[in-house]
């Protein structure tokens, strides 16, 4: 199959190199000439673990090409995939097609034979329609159909999560098309991975509900954590109790600093914006984002508690800055909020994260110290908070933690310590939700 990937961003490259690992033939179109002239090269623009070495591979077998030029390609493909950004609309939340129209409309010029037009970006309902009706007034005669196919990647197991997918959900009503996109995914059939085949305003759909659904989880696991502080309970005992019964199922219920990353933040807003929209408020979805923003401020107010009350003139050890482990992506992480209260409430900021400073650098505000490794980062600090659950942050000589801080106070957003363990090192622990930490619930704060 000819298959030509129109964005080659995050989305873009990990299913275009992967389609390529499947033994089809890729193009990767993107506009900006330093990264297609980058990727030429073998160099990959983000930190996605493996993506360089199935890049690189697929490349030199020459099933995987990169270029500016969009038309030569497309004219030739059976599938182009949309995988352009939606950003965030300023002002309003609603998710910025501009990127996909454009798209939208140069590959209507550029179409020969019957093609297969799939939106892999986020897009609202409704996209697929606009697409298709561009597509048509440009070029009445073209032979076309237009699917929705959302991506349901996590960064960090991108590549995993393409080729050994829980589901593959194809939305077009029109036979050929599904057709395409069987031959597109057939060599997942060896793996059995389940394909939803449905109406395209359907899997437009379930990629927002999916998400929605997820942030709600871990919303609802933060706020039990809180309430777990008050009460002397332990959240992961809560959430180990709770995961066992298979109608809830354990993943998606580590209590902590709350959700950031590109998509859950930004695609809960999408969603609320769009059932205001059609008048059926989505109005769980929308507690859900209110209280994770709350959640993110409440951390840093967490941390001056667990500092006694005052991190005026004090120096705080920021351990992570990623929105998670295994990734660059500084998009909404927690750490941006955590550290913006710290300095406002006159704290000075050390940081380390293993990926993510140069990312981060470009998006904290104030003076901020980067560091080469966790161990300099908590030099002469009067207290550390762990924000991002790296692996290497999991297993910290604490007897040399504590004999280079100023003051050995720890804050483990993540809960990947065990409070006596840590305790018993001399230092003065605080946790998420495990009972015995100050308890500092969001609600309390904000109403403070
Ligand atoms: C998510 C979805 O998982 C993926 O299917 C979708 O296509 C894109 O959005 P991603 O943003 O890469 O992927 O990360 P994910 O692993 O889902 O984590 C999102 C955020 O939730 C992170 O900030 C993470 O720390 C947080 N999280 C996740 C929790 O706080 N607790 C959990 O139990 C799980």
């Amino acid at each position: 199959m000819k298959i030509v990937m129109v964005g080659s961003g995050y989305v873009g490259l990990v299913s275009g190199a992967c389609f390529a690992d499947f033994g089809h033939e890729v193009v990767c179109v993107d506009k900006q000439e330093s990264k297609i002239a980058a990727l030429k090269r073998g160099e990959i623009p983000i930190f996605e673990p493996g993506l360089t070495e199935l890049v690189r591979s697929n490349a030199a077998a020459g099933r995987l090409s990169f270029t500016t030029d969009l038309a030569g390609p497309v004219s030739a493909a059976d599938a182009v995939f949309i995988a352009v950004g939606t950003p965030s609309r300023r002002g309003d939340g609603f998710a910025d097609l501009s990127y996909v129209y454009a798209a939208s409309r140069e590959i209507a010029q550029a179409l020969g034979r019957y093609t297969v037009i799939v939106t892999k970006s986020t897009v609202p309902v409704g996209t697929g329609d606009e697409v298709e009706r561009i597509v048509r007034e440009l070029r009445p005669e073209a032979e076309f159909a237009v699917v929705s196919n959302p991506e349901f990647l996590r960064e960090g197991a991108a590549i995993e999560d393409f080729k050994r997918p829980d589901r593959i959900v194809i939305g077009t009503e029109d036979a050929r098309a599904q057709q395409v996109m069987a031959d597109v995914y057939r060599p997942l059939y060896l793996n059995s991975a389940p394909i939803l085949n449905t109406s395209r305003r359907t899997a437009e759909l379930t990629k927002y509900a999916a998400n929605a659904f997820l942030a709600t989880k871990i919303t609802f696991i933060n706020e039990m954590a809180d309430l777990c502080e008050q009460v002397g309970a332990n959240v992961q005992d809560v959430a180990r109790g709770m995961g066992l019964d298979n109608r809830i199922g354990g993943k998606f219920l580590h209590a902590g600093p709350g959700y950031g990353g590109s998509c859950f933040p930004k695609d809960t807003l999408a969603l609320i914006k769009t059932a205001q929209d059609y008048g059926t408020p989505a109005r769980i979805v929308e507690t859900v984002a209110a209280v994770n923003e709350q959640r993110k401020r409440a951390m840093g107010r967490k941390v001056v508690a667990a500092c006694g009350g005052s991190v005026r003139g004090k120096t705080v050890a920021v351990l992570g800055l990623t929105f998670k482990p295994n990734t660059d992506d500084m998009r909404d992480s927690p750490s941006l909020s955590i550290i913006t209260a710290l300095q406002d409430a006159g704290a000075t900021i050390r940081a380390f994260d293993p990926e993510g400073m140069e990312q981060a650098k470009a998006v904290l505000p104030g003076a901020v110290t980067y560091c080469d490794n966790a161990y300099e980062c908590v030099e002469d600090a009067d207290a550390a908070v762990i924000v991002t659950e790296w692996n290497i942050f999991r297993a910290l000589d604490l007897d040399r933690v504590r004999t280079l801080m100023r003051s050995p106070i720890l804050i483990d957003l993540r809960n990947i310590y065990r409070g006596e363990q840590v305790r018993e090192k001399g230092f003065v622990y605080a946790d998420i939700g495990r009972g015995i930490s100050d308890p500092v619930s969001s609600h309390a704060i904000d109403a403070a």
